[in-house]
């Protein structure tokens, strides 16, 4: 006892009588884990150093002669020791195990590579090799990919069976084509609903911001895009789900996997249960695949649904790697994360096969407030952006864009001349209506032009108003168009327009209105004006 209360290196400190054994027992108890813990850090270290001394190493049946030795692991980031000269930023590396399990290099210091593993922390463990392979992130590119559900790095995700890897592999962070490979916006690229088609045109290589509140109608923009697309139009189409519910994508890509245009599109999921740079990688890889279609002279639309959450992980990521934090958290070069992505949305140049990749990138806002970080950094890399107000949405106005904060900078270019007209005159007719909105809650007696411009407009609006998932093609949009925008629904009662509507689309099948429509002239009313009296009349028969 008195050895022990005297050896200074015990640091013990006074004790009454009362708890003496116990704190004694507790104390060296302590010693003694202590004892254990220096003896298996030394340990490691000699194990370490063992490892570090090796001149070749076997990994997968392949001999390296170099490599690293995970230091340590923790929240998805491994730091590697014995490996700062032997790797680049962005190079993938490979651990001892499986072949599959793969990372990325994500910071170089003098002594310390940091990697951001892709798969889960557990499986590997300190002390284990990593090798490097010599190449960038990258994803196969392959027709076998039409028509499945597969992850960030190219493997499939949905239950129809798993297929071998194209050979063909392309780095999934590439440098933007430059100006001579360029050419600009001409070629027209629908919706399919009316109102987005009408407003906020977008053309063939566009970068259109699809931007609202949650549950505001973003995603039915984006997937109606889709159907249209590939249904009519024959395009291709990418869509990325980041950070979506994997319930979500599963219900969404089973319900429409056996429609033919299906099968022209690809659909890449990194879902919230993923890694985080699984997540922020995955934009990447579908812009890739995108941008190869379009040098392969066809037309490619990518929609990446959504980029706030891909800079939430990209976010996440940074602060992991402990860059510093700046606004709101997120690192300097948020910015430059969706440039760099929006930027290789292009129409390219004759000598490039004149085909394109079209951007629509989704944004989720707060509070309908478009001036927070994300969004405004997003707003000024696009060409305009499409705006989703919830007040219109609960009101039941679905398409729910609001036309003030709407625009497309580029789009009505390409927009066919016919349509541009139609649009021009409801433009305007849509921003005289709100003008004089406010007026009509309060305002008993209204002049004669007030009251024609609040009826045309409540009529229009009705006139717009469309079923998820039901595109309307460029033809029908004219008809619709010119009958709202000549006045042929101002004296229906509201709560006909919609089934006006059905009763004109449904008319003009068994016509040939649009046989001799020119899409690149000026339209011939006249045709027009014949078959509508035709239906109207039509119209009030039946009503009466
Ligand atoms: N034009 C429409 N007609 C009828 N229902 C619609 C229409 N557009 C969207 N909806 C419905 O509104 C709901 C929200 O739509 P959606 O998922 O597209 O919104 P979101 O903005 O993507 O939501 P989140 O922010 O959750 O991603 C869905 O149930 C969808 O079916
Ligand atoms: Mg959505």
């Amino acid at each position: 006892m008195l050895l022990i209360s005297n050896n200074p290196s015990l640091n013990l400190k006074p004790f009454n009588s009362s708890n003496t054994g116990q704190m004694l027992r507790k104390r060296l108890q302590e010693i003694v884990h202590e004892k254990k813990q220096k003896e298996m850090q030394e340990k490691k270290q000699k194990e370490m150093q063992e490892k570090m001394q090796k001149k070749e190493i076997i990994l997968n049946n392949r001999l390296y002669s170099v490599f690293g030795i995970v230091d340590s692991l923790a929240d998805g980031i491994a730091r590697i020791t014995n490996f700062s000269d032997d790797v680049i930023f962005g190079e993938v590396v490979l651990f001892s195990g499986l072949e599959s399990l793969s990372g990325v290099v994500m910071g170089i210091t003098e002594k310390i590579v940091s990697v951001v593993l892709f798969f889960n922390v557990n499986r590997i463990s300190e002390g284990d090799y990593v090798v490097p392979t010599g190449e960038l992130v990258s994803i196969p590119i392959g027709k076998v990919f039409f028509g499945r559900v597969i992850n960030t790095l190219g493997f499939a995700v949905d239950d129809k069976g798993t297929f071998v890897l194209p050979k063909l592999r392309r780095p999934i962070d590439s440098k933007a084509a430059g100006i001579s490979s360029r050419e600009a916006v001409y070629e027209p690229m629908l919706t399919g609903q009316l109102i987005l088609d009408a407003i906020t045109p977008i053309g063939l290589g566009q970068r259109e911001l699809i931007i609202g509140d949650r549950q505001t109608g973003k995603t039915t923009c984006a997937w109606d895009t889709l159907i249209n697309q590939c249904k009519d139009q024959y395009h291709f189409f990418i869509y990325s789900f980041i950070g979506q519910k994997n319930s979500f994508v599963s219900r969404l890509t089973n319900k429409y996997s056996e429609e033919k245009w299906f099968k022209r599109a690809i659909f890449i999921s990194a879902t919230c249960a993923d890694s985080a740079p699984l997540q922020y990688m995955a934009a990447f890889s579908s812009c890739t695949i995108g941008e190869y279609i379009g040098l392969l002279a066809s037309d490619a639309v990518v929609a990446y649904d959504d980029l706030s959450k891909q800079a939430v992980c990209y976010r996440q990521v940074s602060l992991l790697l402990r860059r510093p934090p700046g606004r709101e958290a997120y690192p300097a070069d948020v910015f430059y994360l969706h440039s760099r992505l929006l930027e290789r949305a292009a129409k390219f140049h004759v000598s490039k096969g004149a085909g394109s990749s079209t951007a629509l990138p989704v944004i989720e806002t707060q509070l309908s407030d478009v001036s927070a970080y994300i969004p405004t950094n997003v707003i000024s890399i696009t060409d305009g952006q499409m705006f989703f107000n919830t007040e219109g949405f609960k009101k039941g106005i679905r398409p729910a864009l609001d036309v003030n904060l709407s625009v497309s900078r580029v789009g009505s270019i390409a927009q066919w001349p016919i349509m541009r007209k139609l649009s021009a005159k409801l433009k305007s007719s849509l921003a005289q209506y709100k003008e004089v909105e406010v007026y009509a809650s309060f305002a008993a007696d209204l002049d004669a032009s007030t009251l024609f411009t609040l009826n045309r407009g409540i009529k229009l609006i009705e006139l717009l108003k469309q079923a998820k998932n039901q595109p309307l093609s460029r033809d029908e949009g004219v008809l619709l168009l010119f009958a709202g925008v000549n006045g042929y629904i101002d004296h229906l009662p509201k709560e006909d327009v919609v089934p006006f509507k059905y009763f004109l689309l449904n008319s003009v099948k068994q016509s040939n209105l649009f046989w001799e429509l020119n899409p690149y002239k000026d339209l011939v009313a006249g045709p027009f004006e014949k078959f509508m009296d035709v239906v109207m009349s039509d119209w009030a028969n039946k009503k009466s």
